[in-house]
C-alpha cells in the first residue's frame, strides 16, 4: 500500500515544472548528482562515456534518449530525426548498436500513421547498420497499440525490433504466447506505470508470481528474451530454472537500470552470464528520475540528506 501511495505521489510530481527546474539546479549538477547516478549525463557525449565504461567492465548497453511528451507532428519528426543522429553518433564511436525507444516520443499521441512512419524510419535507419531497437512498453492505454504497431512492423518483415512486456498486466501471459509465436524478442519487466485496479495487479507478489511464470514461457518457447529486473529473487529464480532445463546462458540476457544494483550486474558478468545496462540520458530526465525515486523510499531519503548537507 505504502509502495502504491509513493509510486502514485512521485508519478503526479514527476510533471512538476517548478519541482524540475529545482531539480535541475540541485540535483544533476556536480556534486550534487544524486540524478548521475540512475541517468547518464544530458548528452550525447556523457551517454557514449558511460555506455563505453559499461562494455570495458564486459557488460552490454542500451541507450535511451529521454524525450517525454511530443504533443504535434513537427516535435515527433524532431525526436525521429534526433534518433537518426544518434545512430550515426553511436556508429562514429563504436560503442554497441542497441537503443530503446518510446513510441509516445514518434508521435503516438499526435496520429498513429506519423508515429508508425516515424518508426519505420529509424528501423531503416538501424537495420542496414545492424542496430537492434527494443520499444518501450508505456502506460496501459497504450498496450494494444503498441503491440499492434509493434505486430505490423514485424509482419512487414522488420526483425531488427523487439518489444516489452510488463507483468503487472494480467493480459502479458497471452501477449508473451502471441510473440513467441511470431519470434519476436521480448523484454520482460514488472512494470513501472501508476495503474488502475482493473487494469493491472497491484499485489507486489501477484506481480511477482507473474513474472516468473511469463520468464519460464520465455526461456522455454522465446527468441532471445531479457529478463529485466533488479529483484534478485527474481533473478536467482531464473538462474534455477534456466539451469535445471539446460538453457544456455548465451540463449537469453539480464537487463539493469543505470546505477542500480551495480554488484549484481558485475556478479552475473563474473559467473558467466549475459548483461546489458540501459543508459538513459538527455535534457528530459525529470520524470525518469522521479519514476526512480518513487519505487524505493530510500532513495527520497537519500536525496534529501544529500541536499541538506549540501546547503
Ligand atoms: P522491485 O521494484 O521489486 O525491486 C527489486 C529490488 O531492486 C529492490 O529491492 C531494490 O534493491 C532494487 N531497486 C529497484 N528499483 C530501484 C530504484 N529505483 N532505486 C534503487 N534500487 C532499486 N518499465 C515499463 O513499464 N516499461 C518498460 O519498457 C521498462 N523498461 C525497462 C528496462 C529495463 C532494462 C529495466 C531494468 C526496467 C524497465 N522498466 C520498464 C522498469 C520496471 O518496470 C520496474 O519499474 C523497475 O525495474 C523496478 O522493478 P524491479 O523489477 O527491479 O523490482
Amino acid at each position: 500500500m505504502i509502495d502504491l501511495v509513493t509510486k502514485t505521489l512521485f508519478q503526479t510530481l514527476s510533471g512538476s515544472q517548478v519541482l524540475k527546474q529545482l531539480a535541475s539546479r540541485f540535483v544533476m549538477r556536480p556534486p550534487r548528482s544524486f540524478a548521475r547516478r540512475f541517468i547518464a549525463g544530458e548528452t550525447v557525449e556523457e551517454a557514449i562515456a558511460a555506455a563505453r565504461a559499461i562494455e570495458a567492465a564486459g557488460l552490454m548497453q542500451t541507450l535511451d534518449m529521454l524525450v517525454e511528451g511530443v504533443s504535434t507532428m513537427a516535435e515527433a519528426d524532431v525526436a525521429t530525426r534526433r534518433y537518426l543522429t544518434l545512430m550515426d553518433q553511436i556508429v562514429a564511436s563504436g560503442i554497441g548498436r542497441n537503443l530503446s525507444i518510446k513510441l509516445t516520443q514518434l508521435g503516438l499521441t499526435v496520429d498513429r500513421a506519423t508515429c508508425v512512419d516515424n518508426l519505420r524510419r529509424i528501423l531503416d535507419g538501424g537495420g542496414t547498420r545492424g542496430f537492434f531497437i527494443r520499444v518501450h512498453m508505456e502506460d496501459s492505454p497504450f498496450t494494444q497499440v503498441t503491440l499492434d504497431i509493434f505486430e505490423t512492423m514485424w509482419q512487414q518483415g522488420y526483425r531488427n525490433a523487439g518489444i516489452v512486456l510488463q507483468s503487472y498486466l494480467p493480459r502479458s501471459m497471452a501477449d508473451a504466447r502471441r510473440m513467441n509465436e511470431l519470434g519476436a524478442r521480448v523484454r520482460l519487466v514488472k512494470g513501472a506505470y501508476k495503474q488502475p485496479r482493473k487494469v493491472a495487479y497491484t499485489n507486489r507478489a501477484t506481480v511477482d508470481a507473474a513474472f516468473i511464470e511469463i520468464m519460464q514461457l520465455l526461456l522455454t518457447e522465446g527468441n532471445y528474451p531479457a529478463i529485466a529486473t533488479h529483484d534478485e529473487a527474481i533473478v536467482a529464480a531464473t538462474r534455477a530454472f534456466a539451469a535445471k532445463r539446460g538453457i544456455a546462458a548465451d540463449r537469453y540476457e539480464f537487463q539493469f537500470l543505470h546505477g542500480i544494483r551495480r554488484d549484481l550486474q558485475t556478479d552475473l558478468s563474473a559467473n558467466g552470464y549475459r548483461v546489458r545496462v540501459y543508459v538513459p540520458f538527455g535534457g528530459e530526465w525529470f520524470p525518469y528520475f522521479m519514476r526512480r525515486l518513487g519505487e524505493r523510499p530510500a532513495n527520497v531519503r537519500f536525496v534529501v540528506r544529500t541536499l541538506l548537507r549540501d546547503h
